[in-house]
């Protein structure tokens, strides 16, 4: 299908780690195993996903600012960034694709720091808390959101 939906998913700083890393906060399952609900999910929907994962900040901005040549919109848990990213709001504001913003924890069940992110203002909404759930409640979204733009 030459007109099918495409989301490029984008993985923040220490989403690597998941499976391993405080697991009491985040969960058990790792980065893979969340890629693989995500795509199994799309496969259903007939949408086309891309991942992409790093831990600094210029290689997510660099591939923010490719997106808009392949993506038709953006599905992100910016992870540490969301807190302190100005860069990555600005390129993510330039694609002009509609961005949603997911996270694992609920960042507003947490430390203060996390509960302001330089993302959300730019983006269609956001789902904090519900561990992978988030990220499949997101995709769901961004692809309503896509669909009735069409
Ligand atoms: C996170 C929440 C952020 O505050 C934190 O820095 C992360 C993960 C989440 O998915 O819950 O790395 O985005």
């Amino acid at each position: 299908m030459t007109d099918s939906i495409r989301v490029l998913v984008l993985h923040g700083p220490n989403l690597n780690l998941l499976g391993t890393r405080e697991p009491e906060i985040y969960g058990s399952q790792t980065l893979q195993e969340i890629n693989d609900l995500l795509a199994a999910s799309a496969k259903e929907e007939g949408v086309e996903l891309e991942f992409f994962q790093s831990n600094h900040e210029g290689a997510v901005v660099d591939r923010v600012q490719e997106a808009p040549s392949w993506a038709d919109g953006i599905l992100i848990n910016p992870a540490a960034l969301t807190h302190t990213s100005v860069a990555l709001r600005d390129a993510l504001a330039a694609t002009q694709l509609p961005v949603v913003e997911v996270h694992l924890s609920n960042v507003f069940a947490r430390e203060d720091f996390r509960t302001h992110s330089y993302i959300t203002p730019i983006a269609v909404g956001m789902v904090t808390g519900f561990g992978p759930t988030s990220y499949l409640l997101g995709l769901e979204a961004l692809i309503e959101t896509l669909q009735s733009r069409k």
